[in-house]
């Protein structure tokens, strides 16, 4: 029978509200660029697009992986010798109640499988505003309705106790938070973490630990941040780490989580993550050769990365500081500043505004959630200073000719 009529394939109604502005304003820029323009992307948080190299060792093991043909499945939870080098990550993290570990396809797949295993439809689960938008996406998806809670522009981007406290439900479950955050770059302080850690323990709560960038603090000795499973080893925590950031890596997808507390506890958890885990076969294989290399091999790489995110932040908050209608709370991890700005119009109007006079790609506020009133965007402050510097005279230059 002849076709007489195109009928439209309707995506499934629970994509709705799904979105994930860091990417999906890239669609937009890619209009702008094919009418001949080059976008600066100050959008992504992907070293690799800057002067930030995968260390040679790193790759070296995965090639040799390949070569010894590694390149079948891997079993579900992850190969034993990546496994392994998580569990001494854990111990140096300070964990000290470990009950297991996986690898993921990026922690984006810990996000997902973690979310899915806890959340049934009609509960909910805590999430930060502004969060980082890979989970209100894969909640959207869940069909889960998002229950917020605010961090503090005016304390530094802390989590607000207080409005914790108010949002928990007999129906919460969980509660996220990211640490150091994107897209605030704040680091939370150790009292901060135990309160937390005690209104998991009164609630019941499980806690996911997104520590993805926890090697990079900007502030202090050592650059490591403290992490939440070591604060409370008796509350169920899944702490989330990977090859993105730390190892600049993000390519190669690979993540993990850690599960710690009370065994007894956390067991039926984890076999609901265990069965996930299966039901996807498994991580990228040769890839998560690099865990090792990465984890127990040289770290000078740190050192360089964590001295020039110090001097392009400090570039940038001096930016912020001086220009009329910004201002920002300096970061101090992560390589994200999430500046203020007082305009009359939408951020995502400014954004796009931006994107089509400056050829600068930065995202707004909105799409990672902000107090009503205020607005913000985001930028990741990964490239070299001559770069970032003719970014911020561009915003500066659509500032004054859209507001003076
Ligand atoms: C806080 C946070 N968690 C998770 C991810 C995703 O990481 P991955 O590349 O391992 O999927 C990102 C990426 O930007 C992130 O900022």
């Amino acid at each position: 029978m002849p076709i007489t009529q195109t009928r439209e394939i309707a995506a499934a109604s629970r994509l709705e509200h799904v979105r994930y502005a860091i990417r999906d304003l890239a669609c937009y820029a890619d209009e702008v660029a094919k009418q001949g323009h080059k976008i600066l992307p100050l959008n992504i948080g992907d070293p690799n697009v800057f002067d930030f190299v995968t260390p040679a060792h790193m790759i070296e093991a995965v090639y040799k992986a390949m070569r010894e043909g590694k390149n079948g499945y891997a079993p579900s939870q992850g190969v034993k010798e990546a496994l392994d080098a998580i569990r001494g990550e854990a111990a140096r993290k300070g964990i000290s109640s470990l009950q297991d570990v996986f690898v993921t396809t990026g922690v984006s797949e810990t996000v997902d499988l973690c979310l899915t295993a806890l959340v049934n439809p009609g509960e909910n689960l805590l999430t930060p505003s502004p969060d980082y938008p890979m989970y209100s996406a894969v909640l959207a998806k869940l069909g889960i309705s998002l229950n917020t809670y605010d961090l503090n522009e005016e304390d530094g981007w802390q989590p607000e106790l207080d409005d914790i406290k108010r949002k928990i439900t007999a129906r919460t479950r969980g509660i996220v938070l990211i640490n150091p955050n994107n897209p605030t770059g704040s680091v939370c302080t150790r009292k901060m973490l135990e309160e937390i850690a005690e209104l998991a323990r009164q609630h019941n709560l499980v806690i996911f630990a997104d520590e993805i960038y926890d090697k990079l603090i900007l502030d202090g000795e050592d650059g490591k941040c403290m992490a939440m499973a070591a604060v409370a080893p008796d509350v169920p925590v899944v702490t989330f780490g990977g090859l993105s950031k730390n190892y600049l890596a993000p390519g190669w997808r690979i993540g993990w989580g850690m599960i710690s507390g009370d065994p007894a506890a956390v067991k039926p958890y984890n076999e609901g993550i265990q069965k996930l885990l299966r039901a996807r076969l498994c991580a990228n294989h040769p890839e998560q050769y690099a865990i090792k290399a990465a984890l127990e091999g040289p770290q000078d790489h740190l050192i360089e990365v964590r001295k020039k995110l110090r001097s392009r932040r400090d570039l940038t908050v001096k930016w912020c500081n001086s220009t009329p209608r910004v201002s920002c709370v300096s970061p101090r991890g992560a390589f994200y500043a999430y500046p203020r700005i007082d305009i009359p119009e939408g951020d995502d109007v400014f954004v796009r505004e931006l994107i089509l006079q400056k050829h600068v790609m930065i995202v707004h506020g909105s799409g990672f959630g902000q107090k009503p009133g205020t607005k913000h965007f985001r930028i990741v402050f990964l490239p070299d200073e001559p770069t970032l510097s003719r970014a911020y005279a561009a915003i500066g230059e659509l500032l004054r000719e859209r507001y003076s």
